[in-house]
C-alpha cells in the first residue's frame, strides 16, 4: 500500500552564506495508514521544520513530499490548498479554538468551507464530538474548557471532514497525566480503528508506549532508522 505520507531526500535551510542553518539535511521517510507514529528529537533537530514540510507550510529546497501517492509540487498552489484540506487534518501546538463560536460551531468549521449548509455541518460536528466523548460540552465556548477537553476539540476539529492523515505537534505537553493519555488513546484509536495516518512531534515520553513506531531526529537528520515501540 502507498504510504500515506512519503519524503524523499527532502533538504530544508534558513538564512544565507554564514548564517545559513541547514535545518533539514536529507529526510527520507514513509508513514503509514493506520499506525501511530511518533516523531521526536531534541530542541532545534528539525521537528517543526518537518512537520511544516509535510503540511505544505514550507516549501523543501530540495526533495520530494508525497500524500497519498501525490507528489505536492506537481500541484499548483490553489489544488494544493485543496487537496491539503480534504486529507490532511492538523492540529497546532496553539489550538487556535475560536472562543467566540460553541465547541461544535468551531468543529464545523471545515465543513461550512467545504460549502456545506450549517445544519449538516453542525450534524457532522455533533458526530465526531461524540466519537471524541465530548458531545456533552458541545454548546458552550472551548474557552471554559479543560486543557485536555480543547484538545479533544482541536482532533475533532481537524478529523470532522474524514482526512486520512492527521498531524499534532506536542497534543499532550500542555496536559496532566491523565488527560494526556486520554489523547493519545483517542489519537491510537483512529489510527487503529479507523486507517488514519497519525504523526505526532513531542517530547513527552509517558506517551511512548502508545507508539507504533517511533522516529528519532538528530540535527535534520533521521539518526537509528525507526525504532519501534
Ligand atoms: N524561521 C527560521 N529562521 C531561521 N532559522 C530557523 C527558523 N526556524 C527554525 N530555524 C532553525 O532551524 C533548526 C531546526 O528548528 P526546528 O524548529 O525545526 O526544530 P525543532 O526540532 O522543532 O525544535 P523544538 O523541539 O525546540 O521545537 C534550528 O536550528 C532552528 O534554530
Ligand atoms: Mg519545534
Amino acid at each position: 500500500m502507498t504510504a500515506a505520507i512519503s519524503c524523499k531526500g527532502i533538504k530544508k535551510s534558513y538564512g544565507e552564506n554564514e548564517n545559513r542553518i541547514d535545518a533539514l539535511r536529507g529526510i527520507d521517510l514513509d508513514i503509514p495508514h493506520g499506525k501511530l507514529t511518533l516523531l521526536v528529537g531534541p530542541s532545534g533537530s528539525g521537528k517543526t521544520t518537518l512537520l511544516s514540510i509535510i503540511t505544505t507550510i514550507l516549501t523543501p529546497d530540495e526533495g520530494q513530499l508525497f500524500l497519498l501517492g501525490q507528489e505536492m509540487s506537481q500541484l499548483h498552489e490553489k489544488d494544493r490548498a485543496v487537496f491539503c484540506r480534504n486529507n490532511l487534518g492538523i492540529v497546532f501546538q496553539s489550538l487556535f479554538l475560536i472562543p467566540t463560536l460553541t465547541v461544535a460551531e468551531n468543529v464545523s468549521l471545515p465543513l461550512l468551507v467545504e460549502g456545506q449548509p450549517p445544519d449538516v455541518a453542525l450534524k457532522g460536528a455533533m458526530e465526531v464530538l461524540k466519537q471524541m466523548n465530548i458531545a456533552n460540552r458541545a454548546n458552550v465556548s472551548p474557552a471554559i474548557l479543560s486543557k485536555g477537553q480543547q484538545q479533544r476539540v482541536a482532533i475533532a476539529r481537524a478529523m470532522v471532514n474524514d482526512s486520512k492523515i492527521l498531524v499534532c505537534d506536542e497534543p499532550t505537553s500542555a496536559l496532566d497525566q491523565a488527560a494526556g493519555l486520554g489523547v493519545m488513546s483517542l489519537l491510537h484509536e483512529l489510527a487503529t480503528h479507523k486507517s488514519k495516518a497519525v504523526l505526532v512531534v513531542t517530547h513527552d515520553h509517558r506517551i511512548f508506549p502508545y507508539a507504533d513506531s517511533i522516529i528519532n531526529m538528530n540535527d535534520g537528520q533521521i539518526v537509528q532508522g525507526e525504532k519501534h515501540a
